[in-house]
C-alpha cells in the first residue's frame, strides 16, 4: 500500500497545545501530516493567515514529517492536490461530534475517495479552544499551560 498522507485542517487562531498534541499523534500514524491552515472559514480571525501559518510552523518545527500549508477554497480540493487520502479531525467531547459528523459526511459527498478519521486529544486538552485562549489572554490571564511560548508572545503583542 502507498504511504498515506493525512491533512489536518483548521482555523488555528491560534494553534494550541491541544492541536499540537493531535499533530504529534497523527505524525506517528501517517507517513506525512499536512497541517492546513484555512484562509476563509467565515470566522473573523484574530491572527492573519500568514501569522497563523507562522505560529503553526514554529509549534510543529520539531516534527520532521509535518508540513504546514495554507489553503483557500474547498478542503477536499487541497487534499486531492496534495495527495492526502485522509482528513484528520480531533474529537474533544461529545459536543464536537454533531458538527464533525456533518462535515465528514459532506466531505465524503464531495470526494468519496477521501476518508475522515478522528483522533482524541490527550484528556488534559479536551477543554481547550482557540477562542477561550484568546479571551483568557485578553483578560490578562496566564495561557502558558495551553499554548507554545511563541503563541503566548503573539497573543500578548496583538
Ligand atoms: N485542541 C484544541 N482545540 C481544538 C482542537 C484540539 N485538538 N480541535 C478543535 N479545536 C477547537 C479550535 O480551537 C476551534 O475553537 P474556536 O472555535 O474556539 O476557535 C474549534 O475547536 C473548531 O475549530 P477548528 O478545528 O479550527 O475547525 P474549524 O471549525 O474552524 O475549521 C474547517 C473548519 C477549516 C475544517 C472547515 O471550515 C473547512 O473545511 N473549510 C474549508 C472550506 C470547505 O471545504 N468547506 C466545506 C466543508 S464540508
Amino acid at each position: 500500500m502507498n504511504p498515506v498522507v493525512a491533512i489536518y485542517p483548521g482555523t488555528f487562531d491560534p494553534i494550541t497545545n491541544g492541536h499540537a498534541d493531535l499533530v504529534q499523534r497523527a505524525a506517528s500514524c501517517f507517513e506525512k501530516v499536512l497541517v492546513a491552515v484555512a484562509g476563509s472559514t467565515g470566522k473573523n480571525t484574530r491572527f492573519s493567515l500568514a501569522e497563523r501559518v507562522d505560529l503553526a510552523k514554529t509549534v510543529t518545527a520539531s516534527i520532521s514529517n509535518v508540513e504546514v500549508i495554507s489553503f483557500d477554497g474547498l478542503l477536499v480540493e487541497i487534499a486531492r492536490a496534495r495527495g492526502a487520502r485522509v482528513i484528520l479531525r480531533g474529537l474533544r467531547a461529545v459536543s464536537d461530534f454533531e458538527y464533525e459528523f456533518q462535515l465528514a459526511n459532506m466531505n465524503r459527498k464531495l470526494a468519496c475517495d477521501i476518508e475522515t478519521m478522528f483522533l482524541a486529544p490527550d484528556e488534559g486538552y479536551t477543554y481547550i479552544s482557540s477562542s477561550l485562549i484568546r479571551e483568557i489572554s485578553d483578560l490578562g490571564g496566564d495561557v502558558s499551560r495551553f499554548v507554545h511560548p511563541a503563541v503566548e508572545a503573539a497573543l500578548r503583542s496583538c
